[in-house]
């Protein structure tokens, strides 16, 4: 879409006139004029003759039928060295940073640590400079989020009541800040952009500009609104955006791991759920694109990757055209879709296996999948290929299967369990995590019992817990009763707690006394002479700091550094933590068979 039909398109769906995008073209017509004749300022009339001699310049040197149709049948994937055209209507240096300092504040899910450095890159290229120093930012963006729940945390509500304290905290430091200084501008980007617009423009005059998730790209244009002191929006949700070509700034030098995003949004529509609403439409990126990030990341010395969407294992790239002929979806076994089935395409079995072969050392992960997409095609690759972790994460939200029809997961609690059994029989000593949520609407104590059986039978190694809270938009909201009392919810969660962590526990002392490969991350928060890392699980490993041999220089005595692959003897078990004592470095390939 072109910026310009985004500007008139936000402002309608902001329930401004057309006149607030007229006030917005005249203030900037005056600045023109005023830069032609500095000492005198024209009447009124003059000003709105020569606005008009000057919109009609302005038109004609502006966007053309043909700019319209180019921006509209644009490739889905640009390469990186390609330069965007500006939009017509703004001069180039306004466009630009002219080193303004930005300070980044991240709320949420990894999915908006990831977008982060998304618009990060974006400003970046406009000339703008990164601080990590709220005081001496000139723009302070927010990106924010209304979705992730913290783990066996409560509601939206605190989610984003936190951002509105934020702003509140942000408002004094601009309204302090000296006139000797560029005016303070401030920005609300992501989830909570969308969902609550109006009211963050209304309530928080101070805040200068909102960019919903697939609105980044628009960051530069939207700041050179905000410059001319106006409040500019676009929270247009898009129906192709991926940020295929916008590779995202890896900030810590000293990471080893990182996530790539592969597809955003989700089609799936569940019930209670606020995704499609915030995050648009699934749309996933071209293969080719992701593959040269996860390259990138492997020639930095990365050693493992996240692919990360909202949906992740729904990933289907339909840039190829000769892929795209009616090849049938394979679902997981007894389990459905609320869309009509789609076709053709390349799917995540491709992705996962051409991303596992960038790099044989190099760890990869994906989060967060659904569970109606593991055919067997995804689940033997799992098994088969040693650099892809025996990992996977199966939300299942409840163990009722009434519940899960109220919820429209697309399968019976039978479905799920059947599955589970499934990908432990093709992965064996596959680790399993899960979401679930506690008082759906209509949820009974005999539903709740359902899903503590669940619990115990499956026997996750990790779990996030949530408490119900009823989204406005959702299908839940407009057609079903929020009708669990908050203390059952609480009472609820709170035995789905004690139970998972038994549970886990459980699982995860079967892996005392084997020995496991792990990734090395740094320092363990707790101890200045212990080390910490990840086992194939993503269980966190404890271990003292100590000399250890290299399996590939016989002889040499080390001490493991992040990044490493270390192997160890695990000597106890927790419900979230593994502790044991380092034997040796080594590398992935090396030890592909423990315990
Ligand atoms: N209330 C409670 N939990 C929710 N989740 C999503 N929406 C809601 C909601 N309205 C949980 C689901 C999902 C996880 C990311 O957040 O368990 O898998
Ligand atoms: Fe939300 Fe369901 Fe989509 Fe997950 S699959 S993002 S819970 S709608």
């Amino acid at each position: 879409m072109h910026p310009l039909q985004c500007v008139l398109q936000v402002q309608r769906s902001l329930g401004w006139g057309p006149l607030a995008s007229v006030s917005w073209l005249s203030l900037r017509m005056c600045r023109a004029h005023s830069s032609l004749s500095s000492t005198m300022c024209p009447s009124p009339e003059r000003q709105e003759d020569g606005a008009r001699k000057d919109f009609s310049s302005r038109l004609a040197a502006g966007p053309t039928f043909q700019h319209f149709l180019k921006s509209a049948s644009a490739p889905q994937e640009k390469l990186s060295s390609e330069v965007e055209d500006p939009p017509p209507y703004l001069m180039m240096d306004e466009l630009l940073g002219r080193q303004r300092k930005v300070y980044l504040e991240t709320y949420g899910c990894q999915m908006n640590v990831n977008d982060t450095e998304i618009a990060w890159s974006i400003l970046q290229k406009s000339g703008y400079l990164r601080t990590s120093n709220l005081q001496e930012a000139d723009v302070i963006l927010l990106v924010t989020c209304s979705i992730s729940l913290a783990s066996f945390d409560l509601s939206r509500e605190k989610a984003e009541q936190t951002i509105w304290n934020r702003l509140h905290q942000l408002k004094a430091l601009k309204t302090r800040r000296p006139r000797s200084r560029v005016p303070l501008r401030i920005g609300i980007l992501g989830c909570m952009a969308e969902r609550l617009k109006e009211e963050i423009l209304n309530r928080e005059k101070m805040v200068d500009i909102l960019a919903g998730p697939d609105a980044y790209r628009d960051l530069p244009r939207l700041l050179a609104v905000a410059e001319s002191g106006q409040q500019a929006a676009n929270v247009l949700l898009s129906l192709d955006e991926t940020y295929a070509d916008v590779m995202p700034v890896q900030t810590s030098a000293s990471a080893t791991s990182a996530f790539v995003s592969i597809m955003r949004g989700c089609d799936n529509m569940c019930s209670y759920c606020i995704v499609p609403f915030t995050r648009g439409r699934e749309r996933s990126r071209p293969i080719a694109s992701i593959l040269e990030e996860v390259k990138k990341l492997s020639e930095q010395g990365l050693k493992e990757v996240t692919l990360l969407g909202q949906n992740v294992n729904s990933f289907r790239d339909n840039s190829e055209v000769q892929f795209n002929s009616a090849v049938p979806t394979n679902l997981s076994r007894g389990f459905t879709t609320n869309y009509k089935t789609k076709q053709g395409g390349l799917r995540f079995a491709h992705l996962l296996d051409q991303v596992s072969r960038v790099d044989p050392e190099m760890r990869i992960r994906f989060t967060s999948p659904h569970p109606k997409d593991f055919p067997d095609e995804v689940l033997q690759l799992i098994h088969e290929r040693d650099n892809i972790c025996k990992q996977i994460h199966l939300p299942a939200q409840s163990g009722s299967s009434r519940v899960l029809e109220a919820m429209r997961r697309g399968y019976s609690r039978e479905a799920y369990v059947e599955l589970v059994h499934h990908i432990r029989e093709s992965i064996p000593g596959v680790s399993l995590s899960s979401d679930f949520i506690a008082g759906f609407c209509g949820e009974t104590e005999e539903d709740h019992v359902q899903t503590v059986s669940l619990l115990r039978e499956v026997q996750y190694n990790m779990g996030f817990l949530f408490a119900y809270s009823m989204r406005q938009k959702t299908r839940a909201y407009h057609r079903l009763k929020d009708d669990v009392p908050e203390e059952v919810k609480l009472r609820r969660l709170e035995e789905l707690i004690t139970i998972f962590r038994e549970e886990a526990t459980k699982a995860n002392q079967t892996s005392v006394g084997c020995t496991q490969l792990v990734l090395v991350e740094g320092l363990s928060k707790r101890s200045a002479t212990d080390l910490c890392g990840r086992n194939d699980g993503n269980l966190k490993v404890i271990f003292p700091d100590a000399e250890m041999e290299d399996v590939n220089n016989p002889g040499l005595r080390v001490r493991a550094q992040p990044g490493d692959y270390v192997l160890v003897k695990i000597t106890s078990a927790s419900s979230q933590t593994l502790r044991g004592h380092v034997l040796c470095r080594t590398t992935l390939r090396d030890s592909s068979a423990y315990c």
